[in-house]
């Protein structure tokens, strides 16, 4: 069977960008077709900087937001990266895998690093190899994620086939990509040009995972949009980004696509159709808000769920990291 990884950074809110673009999409891929492992990327989340206390918090609350979302960990591995060693230890022959001139045509990495990129940490610049390390240990086919992480994926290929490349070897998978849904790219609530983020510091630009219904509400009515009535096209919404978003999120809320969604509101203002959207997205998430709230009173339960992950996931990596060192080189491997 595939094998689907994917990753989400305990480093702030979960938020309806993470849920639409990644979250929602892990779950609908459980099941029978996929072997399914899911990741809280702590060691990526401190390539800026964590405070300790509420990094452990995060961690506990992404992983009672997978479970609230609907990720069953009998059936998908659930853990936290730092407690499976071979992330890092495939991570540093990447890093000499990869060149210089690859990491710096990251986009991730000029955004976050801002202008004075010589005070970004060592980390942050390496994020992309140790990311390619997180799929390829389990050597994963498929890795749901929304669309910014594409170039990180493109990586992730260039690095496995360099590898296999350089060694001679038919060893790497050359990974898909999957990005889709009708939200691959959930805008910011107040500006239609910039992404959902959890870094922003207004909280109305976003939904957070842990709003409860009458925030949720509010945030939509109070989203940024324009004067004219909705279109009955997705034509129609070229130039307009903020009802695009909106658009969106209603579709992917509610399992259609941009373009059945307009059949049934265009023509409607948005005066009409917020309301809806608000109706729509209280009734998807403020039964995962409510669970997840529960779960984290569940401490010791989470702790469990991620060492089981943790264990199961150790008995896939551990081979392929031995294996790797053998290709490479190294003397005591196998
Ligand atoms: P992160 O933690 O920033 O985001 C987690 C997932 O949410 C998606 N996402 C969005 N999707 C749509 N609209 C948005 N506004 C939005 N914001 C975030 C991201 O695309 C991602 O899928 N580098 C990754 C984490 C990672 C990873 C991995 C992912 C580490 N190792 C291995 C896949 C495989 C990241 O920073 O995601």
């Amino acid at each position: 069977t595939p094998r689907v990884f994917s990753g989400i950074q305990p480093s702030g809110n979960l938020h309806l960008g993470n849920y639409l673009g990644a979250l929602k999409r892990f779950v609908d891929m459980q099941g029978e077709d996929f072997e399914t492992i899911y990741c809280m990327v702590d060691l990526h989340a401190i390539t800026v900087w964590q405070d300790p206390a509420r990094l452990r918090e995060k961690t506990r609350e992404v992983c009672a937001g997978f479970i609230a979302a609907g990720l069953d960990p009998e059936k998908s591995i659930l853990f936290n990266q730092s407690q499976v060693a071979e992330h890092t230890q495939l991570a540093w022959i990447f890093n000499c895998i990869a060149r210089m001139g690859w990491m710096q045509r990251m986009t991730q990495f000029k955004d976050k690093a801002g202008k004075n990129a010589q005070n970004a940490s060592l980390g942050l610049f390496a994020y992309p190899a140790l990311m390619a390390a997180d799929i390829l240990t389990y050597h994963a086919t498929h890795v749901p994620v929304g669309e910014d992480q594409k170039q990180h994926l493109e990586l992730t290929r260039d690095i496995a086939i360099k590898f296999n490349h350089d060694y001679g070897v038919d060893f790497f998978p050359v990974t898909e990509p999957v990005i889709g849904g009708p939200a691959p790219r959930v805008m910011n609530l107040r500006d239609g040009s910039r992404k959902m983020s959890s870094s922003d510091p207004s909280d109305m630009t976003r939904i957070n995972m842990t709003d409860d219904a009458d925030g949720i509400a509010k945030k939509i009515r109070k989203a940024k949009t324009d004067p004219d009535a909705l279109p009955s096209e997705t034509d129609g919404l070229s130039e307009r980004p903020e009802a695009r978003n909106l658009i969106n999120i209603y579709a992917a809320l509610n399992d259609q696509t941009a373009e059945q969604v307009l059949a049934e509101v265009g023509g409607k203002q948005f005066g009409e159709f917020k309301p809806m959207l608000a109706e729509l997205a209280v009734a998807k998430l403020a039964p995962i808000s409510t669970e997840m709230a529960r779960l984290m009173g569940e401490e010791a339960e989470i702790d469990r769920i991620l060492a089981r992950g943790a264990e199961k996931a150790r008995a896939i990596a551990a081979p392929i990291l031995q294996q790797t060192y053998d290709i490479v080189g190294m003397v005591g491997a196998k």
